[in-house]
């Protein structure tokens, strides 16, 4: 009897330890993999050899998933050992073979990083203890490889913080920006003025609060749910919010540290402020606090008190913060309120300031000595520029419609860091774009000249939680993204492919399962949101994520489990509004995709009138608005003929397009039109809407069809944006591939 159950129990030991490796899948993809043949079979206690005690934190970090003991040595199953090679800050070799793994490395982030890569190498299967035959030579692309984090709108646990600080590591996204303070919450004791979190860290609840409780009903999503457990009862009052102490500050600081992660805490002022103004007044401007016409009311930029109280705020921070580099924030000022204040009006006097953006200027100036003094680098948001950039201070670029932000702060030798919001946004919903457009975006990738491309420090996302209340939607908002952010900031630009990524993602969402993370599941392919077919269509549905079911309905009810379970091609017949959803490996749901299958004859040609002209006319109105049904209202500014659906080269400002003329096919059949617009746009064919990428909007693409018959038929784009903007129409083959549409197919 104990002969069979010793017989058992080794043959699972031998099965618990012993398997084929996965293929060698990591993301972000490295500088250089090559595969060898065999595996390794990673012992169930590996001895951890490190050769310097600053590697100890690596190796225990590597316990935590393989388990082992660290020692200082230079023989071990695993041994990390640092030298001077590779320099490169985060970069590593990694070699596996017969003799385990050997680690080197020439700074603890590389160590950081490496141990990253084995964590990736591992079989998803957590039984499985194989590592692939492997030699890896990688390197990041860029020093600065962010995630920043709004802990204001909704407060999240340390214990969640430090889940947020994993994923960082296990992408390798080295710098943890931590939006700490906002108007709506103080989320940090700061001991000399406890007010901000006796008081700022708590508030009854707000417009966005309910709006989230507000969507966990009507969309039957308890993501969005307010937690109860971060209501406190206060005498009448039901108050809603949280803090981190300065011990838990610490806590949370060793943690990123160990993982090889920077903490940038941010502040943010003067703005963005009220948290502090409220509970203590002589901050503000006197008289003055409260919501202005856009933003709150900032610090008084007059008052020496209220400087003394910004710098007192900072020294306590500096002592829990050991990064070099620190955010002021300094973004969205509302400055309505220093053009009233004598103390304002007088610090203008004083310093020779003619506007006050050249008072926030001289704010953000004096802040930045007390950095500097203090041995810090400042940070600060792109509206830093405005009224004049220090030559120090580094920019944190994040409005696109601020095209020039970037070229102006890096031609002065300042350094910059890419948060743009059409792509960095991870508070934005996603779509079927969102993570191939992050994936392509290229930080440096502008026009930039050598030396403006050497200031570039890298790249960030950035999570605003208005609308994230709890960690599980927080989850859903940065995963996927995150693996393509990290790619972005990771991998050397001719060694990143789209359609390789997809490839990876993959085993990495196996991986997410594993890990019971709430992952958004990336968008299904094969269809547009609206589709056109003549006499049957096939709808035939990919899907990147292979762990997944997709089910489906035709009725506009939202599938469930329940639903019919889509397998294969479906053929269509008549005119058919199907909604796809995925459903993650536990059964929970993902967004739904509804897509619609309209059946349509060619729509007939048009014959004008009198001779056509070449290219379509555009009319330039003075709109400052979010509707295309409005622009025709506005004043005309001028008229001009365009060869192309796009923004006349004399227009800018303030934008309102009305483009028409006719589009002359070359043939019967179903037309796939791109409009892709920053703002909104409309495009019509034939009177027939059939692009609706209207509302204010970073770049946005939407892709609409229609079938047509041979010849001219009227089109017309409505287009409107203030500020910059972009407008492009292209044809889309069946392939997917873009083409610019002919020139000589446009008349007027
Ligand atoms: C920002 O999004 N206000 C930096
Ligand atoms: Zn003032």
């Amino acid at each position: 009897m104990k002969k069979i159950y010793l017989l058992v129990v080794a043959m699972f030991a031998m099965f618990s330890c012993s398997g084929e490796p996965d293929p060698v899948s990591i993301i972000p993809q490295p500088h250089i993999v090559i595969e060898g043949k065999g595996s390794y079979q990673l012992p169930n206690n590996p001895v951890i050899a490190v050769s310097s005690d600053e590697l100890i934190p690596a190796g225990e970090l590597l316990a935590l998933k393989i388990g082992g003991e660290v020692i200082k040595s230079t023989e071990g199953d695993v041994v990390i050992t640092i030298n001077q090679n590779p320099a490169k800050k985060g970069a590593y070799l990694l070699d596996i073979d017969d003799n385990g793994v050997a680690i080197v490395v020439s700074n603890y982030q590389g160590a950081a990083t490496a141990v990253a890569s084995v964590m990736q190498l591992l079989p998803v299967e957590p039984t499985n203890r194989a590592l692939p035959f492997v030699s890896i030579e990688d390197e990041p692309r860029f020093d600065y490889r962010g995630l920043m984090l709004d802990v204001s709108r909704h407060f999240y646990s340390v214990e969640e913080v430090k889940k947020m600080l994993d994923y960082l590591h296990m992408y390798k996204l080295n710098k943890f920006h931590w939006h700490i303070t906002d108007d709506q919450g103080w989320r940090i004791e700061i001991k000399k003025y406890p007010l901000l979190t006796e008081k700022g860290a708590w508030r009854k609840l707000n417009g966005h609060d309910r709006e989230c409780a507000k969507r966990a009903e009507l969309e039957n999503n308890p993501d969005y749910a307010i937690d109860p457990n971060k209501m406190r009862i206060n005498g009448t009052d039901t108050l809603y919010g949280g803090f981190y102490t300065q011990e838990d500050v610490k806590e949370i600081v060793a943690y990123a540290t160990q993982r090889g992660i920077d903490v940038m805490p941010e502040i943010d002022m003067p703005g963005h402020f009220l948290a502090a103004v409220t509970n203590y007044p002589f901050v503000a401007c006197e008289g003055s606090v409260g919501w202005g016409e856009m933003f709150s009311s900032p610090v008084c930029a007059g008052s020496d008190q209220a400087i003394e109280f910004c710098k007192d705020v900072y020294a306590e921070i500096f002592e829990l913060f050991p990064y070099e580099y620190v955010h002021l924030g300094a973004d969205e000022v509302e400055k309505t309120n220093w053009k009233q204040c004598k103390d304002c009006a007088k610090r203008m006097r004083d310093n020779r300031l003619k506007t006050p953006e050249s008072l926030q200027a001289w704010f953000v100036k004096d802040m930045e000595k007390f950095f500097n003094a203090n041995g810090r680098k400042l940070v600060g948001w792109d509206e830093i520029l405005e009224g004049g950039l220090s030559e120090t201070a580094t920019i944190m670029w994040w409005r696109s419609w601020a095209k020039d932000a970037v070229h102006v702060a890096t031609a002065q030798g300042n350094e910059a860091i890419m948060t743009p919001n059409f792509v960095c946004y991870f508070d934005y919903m996603q779509d079927v774009n969102s993570l191939k457009n992050l994936y392509n975006y290229d930080p440096t990738g502008n026009d930039f000249t050598p030396e403006q491309q050497k200031l570039i420090q890298g790249v960030q996302g950035n999570v605003w939680c208005e609308y994230i209340p709890s960690f599980d939607r927080l989850e859903y908002m940065t995963m996927p993204r995150i693996l393509a952010l990290a790619e972005v900031g990771w991998s050397a630009l001719d060694s990143k492919s789209w359609t390789d990524f997809l490839e990876r993602v993959p085993a990495q969402l196996g991986r997410l399962d594993k890990m019971s993370v709430n992952y958004r599941v990336p968008d299904l392919m094969g269809f547009y949101k609206s589709n056109v077919f003549i006499d049957t269509a096939v709808i035939d549905v990919k899907s990147v994520a292979k762990g997944t079911r997709i089910h489906y309905t035709t009725d506009g009810v939202v599938p469930t489990i329940n639903s019919p379970r889509y397998t294969k091609p479906i053929t269509v017949t008549e005119t058919t509004e199907f909604q796809f959803a995925t459903f993650r490996p536990d059964g929970t749901r993902s967004d739904v995709s509804t897509t619609v299958y309209t059946k349509q004859t060619p729509i007939a040609s048009v014959k004008p009138d009198g001779a056509l002209k070449n290219g379509l006319k555009a009319m330039w109105y003075n709109y400052r608005g979010g509707k295309c049904s409005e622009i025709t209202g506005a004043k005309l500014f001028g008229e001009y003929t365009v060869s192309a659906v796009a923004i006349p080269e004399k227009v800018s400002g303030n934008i309102g397009l009305d483009i028409t003329g006719y589009i002359n096919v070359p043939a019967d059949g179903i037309y796939t039109f791109s409009l892709l617009s920053d703002d909104g746009s409309q495009l019509y064919v034939s009177g027939a809407e059939v692009v609706n990428n209207d509302g204010p909007h970073a770049p946005r693409e939407v892709i609409g069809q229609v079938a047509l018959a041979k010849g001219l038929h009227p089109l017309r784009v409505l287009y409107f944006d203030h500020n910059g903007g972009q407008l492009q129409l292209q044809l889309v083959e069946k392939d997917g591939t873009y083409i610019s549409i002919p020139e000589n197919w446009y008349k007027h």
